[in-house]
């Protein structure tokens, strides 16, 4: 299993997040997300799945992490509720971690279930006034920064700069760095 997660940040202050919603609006990052993830597992807290729009998800395999039981699923067939991530570790198929930031912080937080790979869409411009109820992931980028080693390569597109980084002394599979290298490379042009 490779466990790749994916976000995007705001530069300098790491939110990713208002309330249930974005502070930006960004159709290339939203692009970017949905051709990363497509046909893999997502998986995700329940705030992150409240909050997104239903089509984006509904025929999707979704894993939604919900210690507290109040998630309702909207597509029982392909979304599962899971309350503890330890249930995830023998977990056959690639996982794509993809929010908020207390599910991110669980992953970089449980030696097991550390991503792989991580996506890091670092966001430079304003975020919308007025936004409220600001969620970042600053723990989960201190450990980034301890524990996980950036590829030269850096992408940009609508003030978004992407670089991915990789678990330091772990073996990663090569097949899922490449497609994402050429997916950023390829993208918006
Ligand atoms: N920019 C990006 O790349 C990106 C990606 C994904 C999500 N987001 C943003 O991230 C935000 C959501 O993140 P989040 O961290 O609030 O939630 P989350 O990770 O989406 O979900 C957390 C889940 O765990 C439960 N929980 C239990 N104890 C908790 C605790 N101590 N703290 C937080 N959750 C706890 C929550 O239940 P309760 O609901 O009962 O608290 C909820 O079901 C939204 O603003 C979303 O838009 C941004």
């Amino acid at each position: 299993m490779t466990i790749v997660s994916i976000w995007c940040r705001h530069k300098g202050d790491n939110v990713i997040g208002a309330g249930l919603g974005l502070p930006w609006k960004i159709a290339s990052d939203t692009r970017r997300f949905r051709n990363l993830t497509e046909g893999q597992v997502k998986v995700m807290g329940g705030r992150t799945y409240s909050g997104m729009p239903q089509k984006v998800l509904t025929g999707r395999k979704v894993i939604v992490l919900d210690n507290t039981g109040k998630t309702e699923l909207f597509d029982a067939q392909n979304h599962i509720l899971v309350s503890d991530i330890n249930q995830l570790k023998d977990y056959s198929e690639d996982l794509y971690v993809s929010g908020g930031a207390f599910v991110y912080y669980l992953f970089f937080s449980t030696p097991a279930l550390m991503p792989d790979v991580v996506v890091d869409c670092v966001y430079g411009g304003p975020i919308d006034d007025g936004a409220q109820n600001l969620v970042d992931v600053s723990a989960s980028v201190a450990i980034l920064e301890q524990k996980y080693q950036a590829l030269p390569q850096r992408f940009e597109l609508d003030g978004v700069v992407t670089t991915v980084w990789l678990k330091k002394g772990d073996f990663v599979a090569q097949s899922t760095v490449k497609k994402i290298l050429n997916y950023l490379e390829t993208e918006g042009k």
